[in-house]
């Protein structure tokens, strides 16, 4: 069996929450760098003092819910910074997240004459974010984009790093490309409009930075999560920037996962198995992350790898941050079947062999296979 072995030791810049005003994490990809911004109110700061790339147009991508509440403002904005700046509004839910709607964002940009010198801003949590990077690396071969990501899963995790993707049918983000933005504003003011749900869907990607990565992180989540959860501004702050910082750090190391960067996908394999099984949308993407890392760690015990006690740990936490901590039965006669046949779609899968990102230990992850049947126990162990 072949395996990544991960053995990382982020830098950690952060400073004491309390110091907080607004922060600035920078991924260092060479001629690709960009910095991600980190701050209340950075919608305002559109006009001006935020470093926009220019163009002779703007294309404001959102949905018909994050649309009517922050798009006027943006849009307003934009207008000092760019000659004309257009609107596209997508359905809203990851349903949606396919080429039927990504077509109406070419549909926009060919309507409205957009050149190659377009800018695309993606207005919304990761699923704009994904379709709008996709069409970003594809109109004209290329256009720049920036990202203004407004649920915590998007600020933490999907709007860094340049992945982007559409759904299709038969597996997640199966259709996409690595193209990087120019510049991403994380304003922890629109998370105020965010629903508990979404909320606690966005904790599970940065939850899962403790355990593959930082276990100062996941202490300090135990203190924090109540804190977290009550969109305390401090705390999301210094949530946002670390998830950020390791997620940067990871990236620049291995942009295009070559190898360290599918240490990201903790608990995702189980996660994108919940979400096709049960049918896009029905289970948020975080929730099958939070079920999902359980299955994994729990897989990691029966390997031997950690101990029975951080995985209670881990689940304590989970649980605490208001996700399942249990998957969903996705078939009555052959559940674990069932998993492992959407599993086995992963694009971590190498010749069909499932390739789990597992923990090694608190704060340091691994990737490598696992016997079926060892899959299938703790399936059947973690499954209601
Ligand atoms: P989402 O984009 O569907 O947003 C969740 C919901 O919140 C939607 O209904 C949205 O309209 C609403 N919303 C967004 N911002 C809001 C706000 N400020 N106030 C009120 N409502 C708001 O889901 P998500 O959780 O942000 O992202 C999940 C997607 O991200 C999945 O498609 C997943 O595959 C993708 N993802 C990508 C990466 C990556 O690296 N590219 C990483 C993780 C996840
Ligand atoms: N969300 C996993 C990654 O960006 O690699």
């Amino acid at each position: 069996m072949s395996e990544t072995v991960v053995d990382l030791v982020p830098t950690s810049q952060s400073a004491s929450p309390a110091e907080f005003a607004s922060y600035r994490v920078s991924i260092d990809l060479g001629d690709r760098s960009y910095g991600i911004e980190i701050g209340a109110g950075l919608l305002g700061l559109l006009q001006e003092g935020l470093e926009l790339p220019s163009g002779t147009s703007a294309l404001v991508v959102t949905n018909d819910t994050v649309g009517p509440l922050y798009g006027a403002q943006v849009v307003e904005a934009l207008r000092k910074r760019y000659p004309v700046v257009h609107t596209v509004q997508l359905p809203d839910g990851e349903e949606f997240k396919g080429w039927e709607t990504l077509q109406r964002i070419f549909d926009a940009l060919l309507t409205h004459g957009c050149d190659r010198k377009a800018v695309l801003f993606a207005l919304g949590g990761g699923v704009i974010g994904d379709m709008t990077g996709f069409a970003a690396a594809t109109y004209m071969r290329g256009v720049p984009f920036v990202q203004i990501p407004t649920t915590l899963l998007a600020q933490v995790d999907s709007s860094v790093g340049g992945k982007t993707a559409i759904n299709h049918p038969l597996g997640k983000n199966m259709v996409g490309a690595f193209y990087q933005p120019r510049l991403v504003v994380c304003d922890l003011a629109t998370l105020d409009t965010l629903s508990p749900r979404e909320m606690s869907a966005g904790l599970a990607e940065v939850l899962k930075y403790g355990p593959i990565a930082d276990m100062e992180f996941m202490q300090w989540l135990e203190s924090s999560i109540d804190a977290l959860r009550s969109r305390d501004r401090a705390a999301l702050a210094h949530a946002v920037r670390r998830s950020c910082e390791i997620k940067a750090w990871v990236v620049s190391q291995d942009e295009r996962e070559g190898g360290l960067r599918a240490i990201l996908n903790f608990g995702h394999t189980f996660g994108h198995a919940i979400e096709a099984g049960m049918g896009y949308g029905v289970w948020l993407h975080g929730e099958g992350v939070g079920a999902g890392m359980v299955m994994a760690a729990e897989l990691s015990r029966r390997l031997g790898l950690v101990d029975g006690a951080f995985v209670q740990r881990l689940i304590t936490l989970i649980e605490r941050a208001g996700l399942p901590i249990r998957g969903p039965v996705l078939d009555a006669t052959d559940n674990a079947g069932r998993y492992l046949e959407l599993m086995r779609i992963d694009k971590k899968s190498e010749a069909g062999e499932i390739r789990f990102v597992l923990i090694d230990g608190p704060g340091k992850a691994i990737v490598r296979a696992a016997p079926d049947q060892l899959v299938r126990d703790v399936i059947d162990a973690c499954c209601a």
